[in-house]
């Protein structure tokens, strides 16, 4: 790829913005959280700009909200054929908050949920916060497709759990699930009278096959399960708290009507603003990232895989997200390898064991930065491991 303004971004430059992600580990390369390392897209910079000179700090606006929802609507049927009522779409603050509202309105108390994995972290962490212990249901090795353990999973469902969760595009695995794979999950989850969350807060960033909304398949998954979704990964908003839940059973709407304010009470204004302004102007600038991350994902596989091997890396389908095999580096005495690397490579990554027993020994790393600094990471996690593999 040509060079891109975005190479001349440096270590200095994010390090004065001062991110989660930069100042966390302060010596160290972060990949470690899913934060974008791009300037964000100039409409949402504007529409901020708008909220900022007119001082709309004070709570949600009807106006806005409905404005919000019409502008999900449009994007949804625009981006995926999926026709939603707008009173189904909730603004909410992010999709934790979703999900926390989910299980505790929509799952029987002490329930069990079901979670593939490897898995995003906090569903593992926060589940049992909500007294829901949690079902790890690692993902089968089908040739080199990760694909659902549907037989644990009915066994489950029948044993008491109340809830999956489906997370697509997924995080960490990068998979975007195909219509068969989904059909098959919906079959095992209607057979069972279960209820699935739908996490879909990565479907804008598809580079391989298309984003299927799960509930938009048939009458049955629409019924059966909730969706969550969110401007925030793809155009880099997260701290400004917006997403939005949405609601395709009536039976749901019901369950949550009285407890509404309440889950969309943390939406806030500016990222309701901001949100707006990616859903129906962020789409240059989404094509634009999603070009400079396909180049970055390129990048990685083409290094990861000659130094560990074929099969220790995928290109993501989806997210920006790479989920790295490194079972045969010796951590030492460093109790994960991820902590091993952010010693003796400087680079701060995700240790897998966080994602699940399944994810011991991998590590999670973010694409999503520049070429530059991209690069480098690799070449210091190259190096240090070359020093250290088992065989
Ligand atoms: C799959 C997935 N779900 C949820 C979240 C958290 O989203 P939010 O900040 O909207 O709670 C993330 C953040 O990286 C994620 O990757």
């Amino acid at each position: 790829m040509a060079a891109h303004p975005w190479d001349e971004l440096g270590p200095d430059h994010f390090l004065a913005q001062g991110s989660l992600k930069w100042t966390t580990h302060k010596d160290a390369t972060p990949a470690f959280v899913a934060e974008m390392d791009f300037p964000v897209a100039d409409v949402i910079v504007e529409a901020l700009r708008d909220s900022v000179t007119a001082q709309r700090f004070g709570y949600l606006p009807e106006h806005l909200a409905q404005t919000l929802s019409t502008t999900v609507q449009g994007f949804l049927e625009q981006e995926f054929g999926w026709q939603v009522p707008e009173s189904r779409i909730y603004p909410v603050a992010d999709v934790l908050v979703a999900y926390d509202a989910v299980l505790q309105e929509l799952v029987a108390p002490g329930a069990p949920i079901i979670v593939p994995t490897p898995a995003y972290m906090p569903f593992l962490s926060l589940t049992p916060l909500r007294g829901h212990p949690v079902v790890e249901v690692p993902f089968l090795q089908d040739g080199n497709r990760w694909v659902f353990d549907l037989e644990r999973i009915e066994k489950e469902f029948l044993a008491g759990a109340g809830m999956m969760i489906l997370c697509n595009p997924h995080n960490p695995l990068g998979l975007v699930h195909t219509q068969q794979e989904l059909l098959a999950v919906a079959e095992v989850v209607d057979r069972v009278g279960g209820l699935v969350f739908s996490d879909e807060i990565h479907s804008p960033l598809v580079f391989d096959g298309h984003h299927i909304p799960y509930a938009s398949l048939n009458d049955q998954t629409k019924n059966h399960s909730v969706t969550a979704i969110s401007a925030s990964k793809a155009w880099n908003l997260a701290g400004l708290k917006c997403a939005q839940l949405i609601v395709t059973s009536d039976d749901h709407h019901q369950a949550l009507l009285p407890k509404k304010f309440l889950i969309t009470h943390g939406a806030s204004t500016p990222g309701v603003e901001a949100s707006i302004a990616a859903y129906r102007d962020g789409g240059p600038w989404l094509a634009e990232a999603k070009n400079y991350i396909r180049h970055n994902s390129a990048l990685a596989t083409t290094r990861l895989q000659a130094a560990f091997g074929e099969s220790s890396f995928t290109p993501p389908q989806g997210t920006y997200i790479g989920w790295l095999d490194l079972r045969d580096v010796n951590p030492g005495h460093y109790e994960s390898v991820a902590d091993f690397l952010l010693h003796e490579a400087r680079v701060a990554l995700t240790d897998g064991a966080k994602c699940g027993v399944a994810g011991r020994g991998h590590v999670r790393i973010i694409l999503a930065t520049t070429t530059p600094i991209l690069d480098g990471l690799l070449t210091s996690l190259i190096a240090a491991t070359s020093r250290e593999k088992k065989h």
